[in-house]
């Protein structure tokens, strides 16, 4: 099959690409290589750079490819930032959402898979979290990502196009091959800085609040590793390709962890001393999510087999620690 990756050259995009070309399909990425590497982008992958909020861009990469489905990746993605630049939101994810639609209408393109969050959910009175929760975002990304979701909705009931919609948990961790991992600029997520600080490239980490309603004070996350993540779109795609209805699945591990438990952890998987500084609650963020992912279990026969806390974090430090400075020369964000 033929399929368009729009951020094929981002963190989770990128090891989508790897597994699709793994699996034999043909990959076209787009990507404009504001927060992705060029290095993360599979050389056998046809590469065009460009940013899909450009029509006329968009429109002739649909024209020239023959493109049978699409795995929507392209979107900024921080909680902390999207509280300072609510309206960088809207616009690059809703309005990009936008013009992706319209565009697949006019190449006649009726599948897309679609990264969704858990951030869409804010606090969730109920834990672990199912797909039929209220959904009541605390910050603007995930109501960016909760109006994206509500396009392609309304886009399925007139235009015929056909989606499941991925609601991620904390995407961790990097390929088996350590060839590609997670490499952000700034970084903001918890294991790149917590291995950054065992690497010593940090002098330590922030622990952002101790004092939420969880047994020891810190945020507890579930953490799915990014190649199980991916196993769930291929899973996704052959249910659209038979003709699977439209859909929302949770992509966790079902289990949460505190940011104290992970730092532990991250201790004993590298033998290093990581050291911490207490910090204010980083605005936006809800204390505690955890996916109930048994739907995408049961429906899509997901079966993630890679993550636990220990593999994640081993899988992330052979990245981290066999290219310390990331694709990138120079110093980290
Ligand atoms: N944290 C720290 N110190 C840091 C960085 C993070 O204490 O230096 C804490 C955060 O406060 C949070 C936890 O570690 O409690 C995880 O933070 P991340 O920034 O790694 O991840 P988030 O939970 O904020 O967000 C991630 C993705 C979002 C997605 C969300 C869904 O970045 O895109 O998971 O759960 F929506």
């Amino acid at each position: 099959m033929s399929i368009l990756v729009l951020g094929g050259a981002g963190y989770i995009g990128s090891h989508a690409v790897y597994q699709l070309i793994d699996r034999g399909e043909h990959v076209i990425v787009i990507d404009n290589l504001e927060t992705g590497h060029q290095k993360a982008v599979h050389p056998e992958a046809i590469f065009y750079q460009g940013d899909i909020r450009d029509k006329t861009f968009l429109y002739s990469v649909f024209e020239k490819e023959s493109i049978e489905a699409v795995f929507h990746f392209a979107a900024n993605s921080l909680v902390g930032e999207s509280m300072e630049k609510p309206l960088k939101y809207f616009h690059n994810n809703v309005y990009g959402m936008q013009v992706l639609l319209e565009a697949m209408v006019e190449a006649d393109v009726k599948r897309i898979i679609f990264s969704s969050t858990a951030a869409l959910y804010g606090e969730p009175a109920v834990v672990p979290i199912s797909e039929d929760t209220i959904t009541n975002p605390t910050n603007p990304y995930g109501e960016s990502k909760l109006m994206m979701e509500k396009i392609i909705k309304w886009a399925e009931k007139s235009y015929g196009i056909h989606y499941v919609s991925l609601r991620y948990f904390n995407v961790a961790g990097a390929r088996g091959t350590a060839e590609i991992g997670e490499d952000h600029r700034p970084e903001t997520h918890l294991i790149p800085i917590i291995l950054q600080t065992a690497l010593g490239k940090r002098s330590h980490i922030v622990v952002f609040g101790d004092d939420y309603d969880t047994p020891d004070g810190t945020c507890i996350r579930d953490y799915v590793h990014v190649e199980d993540l991916i196993d769930a779109h291929l899973l996704a795609l052959d249910y659209l390709e038979k003709g699977g209805t439209n859909t929302v699945y949770n992509l966790g591990s079902n289990e949460g962890f505190s940011v104290n438990e992970m730092i532990e952890t991250a201790r004993k998987v590298t033998g290093k001393d990581i050291p911490t500084q207490k910090g204010e609650r980083r605005q936006g963020d809800p204390s505690t999510l955890i996916a109930s992912s048994e739907k995408a279990r049961k429906e899509l026969g997901w079966n993630p087999t890679r993550s636990t806390v220990q593999q994640i974090i081993q899988d992330a430090w052979n990245w981290h620690s066999s290219k310390p400075n990331g694709y990138e020369k120079g110093e980290l964000g």
